[in-house]
């Protein structure tokens, strides 16, 4: 599918997936949300990227845009070269089956209840034309639930469901998976299985993994995690492993406000509660930094 030029030179450093002031609004009964309100965001191709936020921020908004299942009000979404706001009803089927592999939030949308985690899987596969009996117990095995093969649904553990649910998404070896809240509805030990499984799939076969969550002992798990506030990327939390002097190890983090081409950026909500930052505000610019202060309201009062 041709890209614009500027699309391509940033295809070019070959990222995985790629969201540019995008914006979803939704209207019901006349009454218009924005969902998305110019969302930026790259992500590498092998990455494993946590996206958190408070509930109605925009996440699970900005995962089904990914997966093809919504589409964007404007803006760019680009994946494995799809522009997602302009491909035609063929090439969105194309996207879905080979491209990218989605998780629903809501556990039940994920299996076919009168079909077993074998039968799941080999649906999926045979709407792509394939039949790999092979692949369908590597893939129950690489997720750790080989036990489930001939159970349905209703047969399974939360967390058995939602890693079977995990594998269907990778029936067709897609370039990109999509989590929504996989342990939204699981206790501590069935989440700990569902990311385990997570991970080991993102390390042994390098598929770029975004996954939604609540959970901030989830998001810690993951080397980059992006903090959506009000349909924006607000901030970034990068981590990684750290080595003392004395040999042992230790996970350093460290948070990132995230400023767009425009030089805009969101102030987390904290920040600006605490300061009452708003309207206007007090900017210094020091040789190595730049202070943001409340102020300005004393110009209102004086003639
Ligand atoms: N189909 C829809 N029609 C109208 N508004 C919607 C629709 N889907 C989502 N919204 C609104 O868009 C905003 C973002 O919703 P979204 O589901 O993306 O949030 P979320 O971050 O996934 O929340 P949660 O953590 O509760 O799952 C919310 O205000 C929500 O009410
Ligand atoms: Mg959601």
């Amino acid at each position: 599918m041709p890209l614009s030029t500027e699309m391509d030179a940033e295809a070019g450093e070959t990222v995985a997936v790629l969201c540019r002031d995008l914006v979803r609004i939704y209207t019901a009964e006349g009454i218009e949300v924005q969902a998305l309100q110019g969302l930026d965001l790259r992500v590498m191709p092998g990455e494993f990227v946590a996206v958190i936020g408070e509930s109605g921020s925009g996440k699970s908004t900005l995962l089904t845009t990914l997966a093809g299942l919504d589409r964007a009000t404007a803006g760019t979404a680009v994946v494995g070269g799809y522009d997602l706001l302009r491909m035609t009803r063929a090439q969105r089927v194309r996207y879905q089956r080979e491209v990218v592999g989605f998780v629903w939030q809501r556990a039940s949308r994920n299996l076919l209840p009168y079909l077993t985690a074998a039968g799941n899987i080999a649906m999926v596969l045979s709407l792509a034309g394939r039949k790999d009996t092979v692949r369908i117990a590597e893939l129950l095995d690489l997720l750790g639930v080989g036990e489930c093969a001939d159970r349905r649904p209703a047969e399974m553990s939360g967390g058995q469901r939602q890693r079977v649910a995990i594998a269907v998404a990778l029936a067709n070896r897609p370039d990109v998976l999509l989590v929504d809240e996989p342990t939204g509805e699981l206790d501590e030990a069935s989440t700990e299985q569902v990311l385990d499984a997570l991970r080991a799939v993102n390390r042994e076969s390098g598929v770029t993994t975004v996954i939604v969550t609540h959970d901030l002992q989830v998001a810690q798990h993951a080397r980059r995690t992006v903090h959506i506030q009000d349909g924006r990327i607000a901030t970034e939390t990068m981590r990684r492993t750290e080595t003392r002097p004395d040999g042992t190890t230790f996970r350093a983090a460290e948070e990132f406000a995230v400023v767009d081409r425009l030089g805009r950026m969101v102030i987390p909500t904290a920040a600006r509660d605490g300061l009452r930052l708003s309207d206007r505000v007090r900017l210094t610019t020091q040789s190595d930094r730049l202070e943001i202060r409340p102020g300005g309201r004393e110009w209102e009062e004086s003639s």
